[in-house]
């Protein structure tokens, strides 16, 4: 699924920088030096002109080399001061285009690791990489660079404007009459170019995402044999953006040559009339020095009208890239502490004049749950189960049926939309989040490893863990024999996302996280799918003793796995079609023994 590129306000929206400028706070200092600097540099490049007036003037026309000598010191001072300003402002402006970016990204970063799993179901990954990337890049770029060009540019004009007005008004008149035709010709061709290119980050994002499915399923679609059709989808949409981008350039194209045209008019007007006034004497004679200087102004003066135009075009960006950020971290994250549980238990555990976080003993109940997820049918409807403390549940069912559902309802990582979920007798609402989340070991259906050794993801979050105590959990888990095989042990990379272990020792390894987490609540996704009936077996035994005095939910297509549990529920779209023990169930000669004679039949049950 694609999310469009939202559409966001084109104007400028003072908010929106404001908190912006909240993100810079730390930069003060260096962004008013910045700004100082830029003041400078301005300041220098519109007095340059006046130099060359007064050399013209008073040493070519005067006849009077004897000030050459001073005049080439001042120069080389002048030029030489400018230098070391320009180098500073590089660096405190690099300063900020790379710190910057550093504290909004952290910023989005820790601000995900609190959003729901609901978030990531509808938003696509390309969509928050991009976030993360590109966006946080041009922030820095604009809040450093952009901001020097668009301070330099503004005073350059300004303080140009105001010699040549000082020098001769009625001359500055000639070459300021063209401001009116520069800003509209700007505003036009700038409405378009962003148009265009609006279009163009459209069609960019889509391409990020494709190139994201690309990547990542490289290996179906090299088994479906879809790389032709993979190729065409991608094709058409970079050709659509490559459309875009024409355009955007044409259109960019035509006006640089226009405003460069507009200043070469207005010099021409200047060479004109400076050429007939130099003949005149009185108020409207003219010396060649002014002339020269003039048409330096009028040359200098259309610079930084581009650069204006570029940056605003460049400031437009960014505030759409701030407020996708910012729509990023102000996402109310689904799942979150309720103001009564902060009112019981403060915002962090152990906090002062606050309740300790309770013991959990592990009862769990589900009253009238209807739960969908987001953009999806009702799954569980009016769903009502009772476990006790202690109690090993085991879910069996078909593909779909709703058995992640429920254990990801009883981990609160997604809450019901209608109905309670208590836990020992309480709504689990009125608990902290992280209070449940403490409680859980949750082998997934799909255990995901981290880059790092095998040691650093089973003792993930936790530095005070012995190698007795990891080893133990390993055994536990039947992982330690073939991490003792590995090349380095328990310090064997696993790779990224845990690539270099085989499906079946994933899970192993991810089984030996929960164990040695300790939980009250453990539930085990298909935990044992993937490993052989050997290594199974073996697991079946440790987990009798694992499991003693915890609560868990063990799911399983496997029948083998779950034989031992107090109470099997076969679920059958979201709702509990038969349930009791394993013997139970088999005299009832329904789904359950239907399922289990099948398996036996198959030969894929051992005893
Ligand atoms: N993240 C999700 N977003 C939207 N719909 C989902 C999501 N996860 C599951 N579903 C839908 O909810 C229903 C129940 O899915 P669930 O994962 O609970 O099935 P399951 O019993 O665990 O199946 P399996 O045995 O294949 O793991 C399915 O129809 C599925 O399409
Ligand atoms: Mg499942």
């Amino acid at each position: 699924m694609m999310i469009e590129e939202q559409e966001f306000s084109k104007k400028i929206d003072f908010k929106v920088w404001k908190r912006l400028l909240g993100f810079s706070k730390p930069y003060r200092s260096l962004m008013i030096w910045l700004v100082a600097q830029m003041i400078f540099a301005g300041l220098f490049d519109a007095v340059v002109p006046l130099f060359s007036k007064y050399a013209v003037d008073n040493i070519v026309l005067a006849s009077r080399p004897d000030r050459l000598i001073l005049m080439s010191i001042v120069a080389v001072l002048l030029i030489a001061a400018q230098a070391v300003n320009v180098r500073y402002m590089v660096l405190r402006a690099g300063k900020i285009e790379a710190w910057l970016p550093y504290d909004i990204r952290q910023n989005a970063f820790d601000h995900l690791q609190k959003l729901s799993l609901s978030y990531y179901d509808v938003t696509p990954v390309g969509w928050i990489m991009a976030r993360l990337t590109s966006d946080c890049r041009r922030l820095g770029q604009t809040m450093s660079w952009n901001l020097v060009d668009l301070f330099w540019s503004g005073f350059m004009m300004l303080i140009t404007a105001i010699f040549m007005l000082i020098l001769d008004w009625r001359m500055a008149l000639l070459v300021l009459v063209t401001i009116p035709l520069l800003v509209w010709i700007s505003f036009v061709f700038q409405q378009k170019i962003l148009h265009n290119y609006r279009q163009v980050r459209k069609y960019n994002s889509h391409i990020t995402a494709g190139f994201n499915e690309g990547i990542t399923g490289a290996r179906t679609i090299k088994t479906l044999a879809a790389e032709q059709e993979m190729a065409d989808g991608f094709g058409k949409t970079t050709s659509q953006m490559r459309n875009f981008s024409v355009r955007a350039a044409t259109t960019a194209a035509l006006y640089t040559p226009l405003v460069l045209m507009l200043g070469a008019i207005a010099t021409g007007l200047v060479l004109w009339s400076g050429g007939i006034r130099m003949n005149q004497t009185g108020i409207m004679g003219m010396t060649y020095g002014t002339l020269a200087a003039f048409v330096s102004y009028a040359v200098q003066f259309f610079e930084p009208v581009r650069q204006f135009a570029r940056v605003f075009t460049e400031l437009n960006y960014a505030q759409a890239s701030a407020e996708r950020i910012f729509a990023l971290t102000d996402t109310v994250p689904a799942i979150s502490d309720s103001e009564q549980a902060i009112n019981i238990y403060g915002k962090q555990e152990g906090e002062e004049g606050k309740a300790e976080w309770p013991a959990f003993a592990g009862n769990i109940e589900f009253e009238n749950v209807s739960f969908g997820y987001e953009n999806g049918e009702c799954v569980l409807e009016n769903f009502n189960l009772k476990i006790k403390a202690g109690e090993t549940i085991a879910l069996v069912g078909e593909t779909g049926s709703g058995k992640t559902t429920i254990a990801n309802l009883a981990c609160r990582f997604y809450e019901p939309n209608q109905g309670q979920i208590r836990v020992d007798g309480i709504d689990y609402r009125d608990f902290p989040v992280m209070w449940m989340y403490s409680q859980l070991g949750y082998v997934l259906q799909e255990p995901h490893l981290f880059s790092g050794t095998i040691r650093e993801n089973i003792t993930y979050g936790r530095s005070d863990v012995s190698q007795e105590e990891l080893e133990s959990a390993a055994r536990t888990a039947g992982a330690h024999e073939f991490i003792m095989h590995m090349d380095n042990g328990y310090d064997s990379e696993a790779g990224e996302r845990g690539n270099r272990l085989s499906a079946g020792q994933k899970q192993l390894v991810s089984f030996a996280r929960a164990i040695l987490s300790n939980p009250v609540l453990f539930v085990l996704d298909e935990a044992t799918s993937s490993v052989d009936t050997q290594t199974e077996h073996q697991i079946q035994q440790a987990l009798s003793r694992v499991l003693e005095g915890r609560t868990s939910l063990i799911i399983a297509h496997r029948l083998s796995t779950v034989r031992h549990a107090d109470r099997i529920l076969v679920i059958d779209n979201g709702i509990i079609a038969e349930q009791g023990s394993h013997s139970e169930l088999l005299k009832k000669r329904g789904y359950y023994w239907r399922l289990y004679t099948n398996q036996i039949v198959k030969g894929s049950l051992t005893e």
